[in-house]
């Protein structure tokens, strides 16, 4: 049987950086206030007139080519998970194959928002086990910054900006994605959605004067749906693989609270040292937080790790990935 495996990361996160300290000269919040509730020290943003998500997928996508040793020509699809397109068309996908001189493969955006690069690593993985395509790049990226309201102090300190891209390729070994569970509901719409700009409601006066093209959110219900949905599928996705706390070595939660985090990993039984925990350097980068994770990690995983993804967002969306990890970096 063909399985989909990660052969590779690549990952962009733009130099330019807001602290909590800049948060506290725009709105009335304290670093005590967001180390406490949330757990974000400084997040990350693009700059530059005209620069959308494509320049970070593009950047992260380049770095996964030289890492990976592929050349564009190679290529067979690329999977652009992103709430934050740089416009609503073209496809993120195909500024990206532009950027990097990606000929041969077909390519699209996937919006599942923060839950979007499991959904993609989904969607990805069984364009591989179709047999017909070799090498399919999934990014996940966004801009939050771009749609973040820096008046609004209930969201502002939460987003950044990242992106990170991971190789999939085809195996007859048993690695790589195992087992997924992956959820929408719609329960979300009316706590968490950006309402302006869309074909609902596309950008005029009103929308400019009601604050439309912004996120909006309803923190503690997000919150709360959050914890309990994180938590719940996780402990799904091992009890159906029959993996023990033990048998885990790597929980790779995304990236929107610390409070989130600790809940789903005490749910699982794991200890600190088994979860993966940037979200005090780079905020919530949206469906860029896991594949950063494991950018960062990379160095880490060993072959034959057992790997669990989780996330949630708007929607709501959530789900678990089951990765037997593929690969040691040392070892390449
Ligand atoms: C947004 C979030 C951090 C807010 O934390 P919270 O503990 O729920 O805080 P609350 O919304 O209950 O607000 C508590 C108080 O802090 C205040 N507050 C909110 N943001 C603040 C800030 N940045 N600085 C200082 N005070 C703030 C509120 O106004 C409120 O004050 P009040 O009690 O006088 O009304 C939290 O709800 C959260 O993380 N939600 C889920 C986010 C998420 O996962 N989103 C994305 C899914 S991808």
């Amino acid at each position: 049987m063909i399985q989909a495996v990660i052969t590779g990361i690549g990952a962009y996160v733009p130099e330019d950086v807001i602290t909590n300290e800049d948060l506290s000269k725009m709105v009335e919040t304290s670093d005590e206030w967001i180390m406490s509730r949330v757990g974000i020290k400084e997040r990350h943003v693009l700059k530059g007139e005209g620069k959308g998500t494509s320049v970070m997928g593009g950047k992260a996508v380049k770095m996964l080519l030289e890492k990976t040793n592929t050349k564009p020509e190679e290529v067979d699809l690329i999977i652009c998970a992103t709430t934050t397109p740089d416009y609503p068309f073209p496809s993120t996908a195909a500024l990206v194959a532009e950027a990097c001189g990606i000929k041969n493969a077909f390519g699209f955006d996937l919006n599942a928002a923060c839950s979007g690069f499991i959904f993609a690593l989904e969607v990805g993985s069984n364009f591989i086990k179709s047999g017909k395509y070799k090498k399919v790049i999934i990014i996940g990226g966004d801009k939050m910054t771009s749609i973040t309201n820096y008046a609004d102090r209930t969201t502002c300190t939460l987003f950044g900006d990242a992106a990170g891209a991971v190789m999939l390729e085809p195996t007859d070994e048993s690695y790589g994605i195992m087992d997924t569970i992956l959820h929408t509901d719609g329960v979300g719409i009316p706590h968490l959605r950006l309402s302006g700009g869309g074909s609902a409601h596309p950008a005029s006066q009103e929308t400019l004067e009601k604050n439309m093209h912004y996120i909006y959110q309803e923190g503690q219900v997000v919150f709360k749906h959050a914890v309990s949905r994180m938590a719940d599928v996780s402990a799904e996705i091992m009890e159906r693989n029959n993996l023990t706390k033990d048998d885990i070595s790597w929980f790779v939660p995304h990236q929107a609270n610390k409070r989130i985090i600790d809940a789903a990993a005490n749910r699982m039984g794991l200890t600190e040292d088994k979860v993966m925990v940037n979200i005090q350097k780079y905020g919530n980068s949206s469906a860029g937080t896991i594949p950063m994770c494991l950018w960062e990690w990379e160095e880490k995983l060993k072959k034959g790790d057992n790997v669990i993804l989780a996330a949630f967002g708007a929607g709501f969306t959530w789900g678990s990935v089951y990765l037997k990890w593929g690969y040691t970096r040392s070892e390449q």
